[in-house]
This record gives structure tokens, sequence and C-alpha cells, in this order.
């Protein structure tokens, strides 16, 4: 095999409790990623899209990737990767990540399968660590796992793939930018241990209503007292939206990853519609400009389409 085609869905991190350990895989929006193996040691990076990303291979979040599996594994072979990027760099929807886990993914199909899942979220991490300063977790491992899954640590990486319940993401990602790395910046240190039994009881709360498919139990877990209160200052309309999706009847949600992206889970597909069409009328009302996704948890992750 020497080429091979990828659909490399977006991804939400955090899940609202979970800071850098809950994610999950969503449908839309996704890149498309074609990987070619080739018989010298060149490392090729194109764009298709038009996002301007650097494509010198140690300044792409793929291209580090794939220098550091070739490193690894001692290769003479090069790689070179197209990419169509659909998840807009910046969203919160796990763009770098898509880049990162789909270069790993597509490189190691190519390689015959040689790496593990956790070895190939350990060297996309690479590309997180380029595109945000930090080597965090939670949008790759559900990119390359499916649905939603548990960091339970980075380093020795050890992902704990959950449940994917029957539920429907609906996500806003409102033109406005924020940087992960500003976004992680601006965190306090040190947190009380009040707030910290809290955010350790929802996020318990939150794996075990994923494990039960107990939508009452996720529903009461969505709530981070410690990284949305500092963050949703950043995001216009933030609580607005957040309180209007749950009068129309969303279970929960917060900000997506680090924003500006907001997310919503419901039940009922009818009820996700009703929440994205609120959630552009109120960017539309402030002149901002919104893109909405309603899609069913993707348990899949990373598909080969070619
Ligand atoms: N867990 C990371 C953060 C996700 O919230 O900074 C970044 O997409």
């Amino acid at each position: 095999m020497k080429k091979v085609k990828l659909r490399v869905p977006a991804t939400v991190a955090n899940l609202v409790c979970g800071f850098d350990i809950l994610g999950t895989a969503i449908h839309e929006p996704y890149d498309e990623m074609e990987v070619n193996i080739l018989d010298n040691p060149e490392i090729i990076i194109k764009h298709t899209d038009n996002f301007g990303l650097p494509e010198e291979p140690s300044n792409n979040v793929a291209g580090v990737v794939l220098m550091k599996i070739q490193e690894h594994l001692n290769l003479k072979n090069g790689f070179e990767i197209i990419i169509n990027k659909k998840i807009k760099p910046g969203s919160g929807l796990g763009s770098s990540a898509a880049s990162a886990a789909g270069a790993a993914v597509g490189a190691n199909v190519l390689l015959g399968n040689i790496l593990t899942k956790e070895e190939l979220v350990h060297f996309a991490m690479f590309g997180e660590e380029l595109a945000s300063g930090v080597r965090h977790a939670d949008n790759v491992a559900p990119c390359i796992f499916g649905g939603i899954t548990l960091v339970k640590s980075s380093n020795p990486v050890d992902i704990i793939p959950l449940n994917s319940p029957d539920l429907f993401v609906t996500a806003v990602h409102p033109q406005v930018e924020v940087k992960t790395s500003d976004a992680r910046q601006i965190l306090k240190k040190n947190i009380l241990l009040k707030d910290a039994i809290q955010q350790w009881g929802n996020i318990a709360g939150l794996v075990a209503g994923i494990q039960k498919n107990d939508f009452g139990l996720i529903g009461r877990s969505l709530h981070d007292v410690i990284i949305e209160p500092v963050r949703s200052i950043l995001i216009p309309k933030f609580d607005e939206i957040k309180q209007k999706s749950l009068e129309i009847g969303a279970l929960g949600g917060g900000i997506s990853g680090s924003g500006p992206s907001i997310f919503m889970l419901s039940e009922k597909e009818e009820i996700s519609q009703k929440i994205a069409k609120m959630m552009k009328s109120v960017y539309d009302e402030i002149g901002i400009e919104s893109f909405v996704y309603v899609s069913k948890i993707n348990p899949y992750g990373i598909q080969i389409i070619d």
C-alpha cells in the first residue's frame, strides 16, 4: 500500500469538567488527508485549503509528527501528506489534533500498522505541543480511538475508551480568535480544595453517566467550577447561549476545548437543531459570523476512505 485517504473528525475536548482528560470525536466538521509513503526520507506537506498554515515540516503539526515517527523507527522512507482542512484552526474543535492524529494514523497504515493506538497518541501529541506549547492528549485520543476517551495519563500514555452514548452534539464556532496558548495562560495555577472536590465529583459523575447511559447523571455532572469561569469571559454571549440551550432542553455543555466554540449535548435531534438555530441567531444579532454543526458522538474517530 503506497497511499491512504482519511477522514479525520473534529473533537470536543474537556467535556466541560474534564480539563485535559476527557474528549469526544464528532462527525462534523472533518478534514480530508491523503498520505503517501516515499522511497526517500523527504517529508512533504501540502495544503489544498486556504488557511495559509506553514508547510515547512518542522513548523507544521503533521510534519513534526511524521518526523518523530521517522526518527523513532529509523525509517528510510519519507511521506507526502496532502491536507484539505475544513476544521478551522483556532476553533476549539481540535483542528491541530486532526492534522497530528491523521498524520500518525496515515503513516502507521502505510507502515503495516506497526504502532499501537497508544503510541500513535504519543506521537500525535508532538503536533499539539507545536500548536499550543503543551502535550495534551484530550483531542488526539478521541480522534484516534473514536468515541469518548479518558486520558488517565499522558506520560506514559494510558487511554481509557469509554462508552459512546446515543447523544447529539451541537457546536457553534463564532468567528472570534481565542488561541489555546492564551486560553491556557490565563488559568489559575492553584485551585482551592473545595473547588477540586466539586470538580472531581463532577468528573466521576460524568464518566459513570457515560458508562451507564444515564443521561440525567450526565446532565447533572456537566459543571466546571475551575476553567469555565475564567475562560468564558473570552467568548461573546457564552452565558446567554448556555442558559438558552438549557431552557431548550440541552443536558448541558460548555466551552469546546479552549474555545471559542461552544458545545451542547442533547438527547434528541430536534432539540439539538433548535439549539443550533438559537446559537446562530444570537451571534447574527451582534454581527458575529458563526458556523454551527449538529452531529452525533462519532464512535469511529479517523476513518480510512480509500
Ligand atoms: N484541554 C485543552 C485545553 C484542549 O482546554 O486547553 C485544547 O483544545
